[in-house]
């Protein structure tokens, strides 16, 4: 594997941030994640006022992902207004798992961490193909 400019990936995710939909909560999010042929992929949350229904900025990356050729997601960061780095939630830390590389990285709160790290022992594509219904790869 190449090596990853985290520098590079947070400021992907910062330059994300700022296009940020969230009048709400008034906490704007930054997602990049570096794709396995090189490209950088971007998300930023988009809140609604049927307040259930905002999506998180996780959720733009993998449509981008999927949008502009596919692939697998090598590393990832997301970042809050500031700049900072944050921690993915749950639901999207599932999002990034089906489409990871084994043993994608993550810059985290905590420093360098694996998908596994953060999303340990996780349902995914492999336990639905064990029944024949899927066509995921992973
Ligand atoms: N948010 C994200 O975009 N990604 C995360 O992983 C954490 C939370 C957004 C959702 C909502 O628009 C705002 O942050 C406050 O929860």
């Amino acid at each position: 594997m190449t090596d990853i400019d985290w520098d590079d990936l947070r400021a992907a995710a910062t330059e994300a941030m700022q296009r940020a939909y969230a009048p709400y909560s008034r906490y704007k999010v930054g997602a990049a994640a570096l794709v396995t042929d090189g490209r950088v992929v971007q998300g930023c949350n988009v809140e609604n006022a049927s307040y259930g229904v905002g999506l998180c900025a996780e959720c733009g990356l993998v449509s981008e992902l999927n949008m502009s050729g596919g692939g697998r997601l090598v590393a990832f960061v997301c970042v809050n207004g500031d700049g900072e780095t944050i921690m993915p939630c749950g639901r999207c830390r599932q999002l990034l798992y089906e489409f990871a590389v084994p043993g994608m990285l993550l810059e985290t709160v905590s420093g360098i961490r694996t998908i596994d790290e953060v999303l340990p022992d996780a349902f995914g594509p492999r336990d639905l193909q064990a029944h024949g219904g899927t066509e995921a790869v992973q």
